[in-house]
């Protein structure tokens, strides 16, 4: 895990930079400039009518203008930026679909070559990017587990720089930036605010690892007095290994059986490597993992289109879908801020075909 000596640094001089995710470089690992394609600090939106409706201050961070078009981007940007600082040559790696696409278009940016090992299934939007991207792609039968021992072998014979997640700390480093830009926005002229409650969704886990790290740093600062936030990690009801290791309150995760089929491919991780450190972090933070529906899922990127206008990619849904419940429920403290990870857009078939499929 990366430590860093953030003694001395004022808010009011990183508040002082333009508004990026670079205006936090204390927080990074990087040396020298980052392999960047141009990444602004996204939105944080205020939701006015699920605030009403909920009874609660609601807010949604949006991802989905990000390069590439998810969240992927704050990981791929400093993960290729890190490995490429250490001398890498060659990277592989495998994916679920998004970040293979994001970090495939980072290593055209810094000229490097990349493998992405995939499931023959992950969406055809991800194959494209990649593929378009000039890396090159190898689709495996099965899941993303057997992606990744395909990256692993790949690693031991080449020599090149393997970025499993969890195999290297740096795009969880990258991930953070995402809550620095919400702890800054949500915050006043003197200091960072960290929101009540957040709920997003939960594949690998380094969303939630990132945020608990980002909270616990600015803190240790003291540029925020508040509580840790309460953190609500979402996964769909078809994969959901570690919310059933919560709701079972086991202490470790145990991997999925069969592959199955969700139209939230981000969360599509049937054995994550880190779930039993994601458990604990959900579990100290006083919050819970819940698991939502396909039909919850698809009618939740049509509710908040609908409402806010923001078109959510299924995985970001899938924590609305959540908060959503929780609000019904009683048991959504805010300020909340909802993760959306990614654009809709990327996931336009596969949304087509569920919306039909229930019509007809
Ligand atoms: C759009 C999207 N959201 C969420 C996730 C899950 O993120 P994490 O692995 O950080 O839990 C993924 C992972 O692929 C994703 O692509």
């Amino acid at each position: 895990m990366a430590r860093y000596d953030l003694q001395g640094l004022s808010l009011g001089e990183v508040r002082a930079r333009p508004r990026s995710p670079w205006r936090y470089g204390e927080f990074l690992p990087l040396r020298g400039d980052p392999v960047s394609l141009g990444e602004a600090a996204t939105p944080l939106l205020f939701c006015p009518r699920l605030s009403e409706g909920w009874r609660t201050e609601v807010w949604l961070k949006d991802d989905s203008g990000m390069p590439g078009a998810t969240f992927k981007a704050r990981g791929a940007s400093v993960g290729l930026s890190r490995a490429v600082e250490l001398g890498a040559k060659r990277i592989v790696m495998p994916s679920a679909g998004n970040a293979g696409g994001a970090w495939s278009l980072y290593a055209a940016r810094a000229g490097v070559d990349i493998t992405v090992t995939m499931a023959r299934s992950a969406p055809a939007a991800n194959q494209a990017e990649v593929t378009m991207a000039g890396a090159e792609l190898i689709l495996v039968d099965g899941s993303i587990a057997d992606a990744g021992r395909v990256a692993k072998e790949i690693a031991q014979e080449s020599g090149a720089f393997l970025s499993t997640t969890f195999s290297e700390p740096y795009r969880l480093e990258g991930k953070k930036t995402a809550w620095l830009e919400v702890f800054d926005d949500l915050g006043d002229d003197h200091s960072m605010r960290l929101p009540r409650t957040v709920v997003l969704p939960v594949g690998g886990g380094v969303a939630a690892l990132a945020l608990a790290k980002a909270a616990d740093e600015v803190r240790t600062l003291g540029w925020t007095g508040d509580e840790p936030p309460v953190i609500v990690g979402v996964q769909a009801a078809n994969c959901a290994p570690i919310a059933r290791a919560f709701d079972r309150g086991d202490d470790d995760v145990v991997s999925w059986e069969a592959d199955p089929y969700t139209i939230a491919a981000g969360m599509r991780v049937p054995a994550p490597s880190e779930g039993a450190l994601v458990l604990d972090c959900v579990r100290r933070s006083g919050g819970s993992m819940l698991a939502v529906s396909e039909d919850a899922i698809v009618a939740g990127v049509k509710e908040l289109a609908s409402t806010e206008g923001i078109f959510a990619c299924p995985e970001g849904a899938s924590a609305f879908a959540a908060a959503q419940e929780l609000a019904g429920r009683g048991e959504l403290e805010g300020p909340v801020v909802i993760y959306n990870t990614g654009s809709g857009a990327k996931y336009a078939e596969a949304l087509s075909k569920h919306q039909s499929e229930q019509v007809g």
